[in-house]
């Protein structure tokens, strides 16, 4: 049994409202009400859900780019949530995040060598500038960028070609986990497939481990090895890969299944089209959070929340279907 190189339990990220001129808090967003799983090298989880159900709060908290509530986020057996700023700096090398605009989170004023010089000198990789350049230039070619293209700023390459530099800037530093949210939701499907193409290669090479988020069941199908469907702050359901799509499980799945586009047409699959929107997670629906939009909510899923269960090997359901 491999050991985890990242273990997030019991995950809370709590966001306060706060109303009045006094700004008294009067109340929680809970963003991540508790999530938990692992991961090994080189492994893929997948988090999928729609928009809003703390896709990328899990991320961030993950990396304390927002301080979690609570819960424990181990990176080799170390606890993140409580390193001090220096030893922050330093785990954090191991964990990169790629953002879903590669526009808005490329510094516009700086070359795309400067931005990259400047990833690897924040990590203190290269022992002077000239071996940070010729790194540097390295890795552009390693992305599948022109290396003369170094001078250039962000605004004058494509946003493909940008979020190439996102990865470029992940990986310059040797990391063993990208936490990659929604990294291709910005291009166009044609770019798509050579983004994620260039996410697999990366893997291979360097036995990477990523967290992939993504809105929807079709883009992750291909990278992960394991997913996590969430709702609401929670995992609602968690497989491998193969098992989530031969077994789909929670009724949220199984409407999220119904919008994935079926390559055999002549395999007719009953088409769940889930109502209205996701509810305010300011103030989420009682019991089970998903019950108002649930096409099989029985009485007790309006006042009971659901536990996980392990309904097969690593198959766990959060649905009193199940409970
Ligand atoms: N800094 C913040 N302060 C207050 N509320 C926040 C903050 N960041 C996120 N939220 C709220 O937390 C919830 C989860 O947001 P999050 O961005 O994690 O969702 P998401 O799944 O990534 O959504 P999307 O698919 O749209 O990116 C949302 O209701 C959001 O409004
Ligand atoms: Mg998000």
């Amino acid at each position: 049994m491999s050991t985890a190189l990242l273990k997030v339990t019991d995950l809370k990220t709590y966001f306060p409202i706060n109303n009045g001129i006094l700004k008294k808090s009067t109340g929680f967003v809970k963003a991540v009400d508790g999530i938990s799983f692992s991961l090994t090298k080189g492994e893929t989880l997948g988090l999928v859900g729609e928009s809003g159900c703390g896709k990328s709060t899990t991320g961030r908290s993950i990396l304390r780019l927002i301080e979690p509530t609570s819960g424990s986020v181990k990176y080799k057996g170390v606890e993140v949530t409580t390193l001090k700023k220096n030893d922050l700096r330093k785990i954090r090398k191991n964990m990169q995040i790629v953002f879903q605009d590669p526009y808005a989170s490329l510094n516009p004023r700086l070359t795309i060598g400067s931005i990259l010089e400047e990833a690897l000198s924040t990590h203190r990789i290269g022992n002077h500038s000239k071996e940070r350049k010729e790194i540097v230039m390295d890795l552009l070619e390693k992305v599948g960028l022109n290396s003369k293209l170094v001078d250039r700023y962000p605004h004058e390459f494509s946003g493909g070609q940008r979020q190439r530099i996102g990865i470029a800037r992940a990986v310059a530093v040797n990391p063993s986990i990208i936490i990659a949210d929604e990294p291709v939701s910005a291009l166009d499907v044609s770019i798509q497939a050579q983004i994620l193409n260039l996410f697999q290669d990366f893997q291979d090479k360097m036995g990477l481990a990523y967290i992939f988020i993504a809105h929807d069941l079709s883009v992750v199908k291909h990278i992960s090895d394991k997913i996590g469907v969430m709702y609401l702050g929670r995992i609602v359901e968690f497989a491998s890969k193969d098992e989530l799509f031969n077994h789909p499980s929670h009724p949220y799945t199984n409407a999220l299944m119904s919008s994935v586009p079926v390559p055999n047409p002549t395999l007719k699959k009953e088409r769940i089209i889930l109502k209205g929107d996701v509810p305010n997670p300011a103030s989420p629906p009682s019991g089970c959070t998903f019950h108002t939009r649930c096409h099989a909510c029985m009485d007790i899923c309006k006042t009971v929340q659901p536990k996980g269960i392990e309904i097969s090997p690593g198959h766990i359901v959060a649905c009193h279907l199940y409970n």
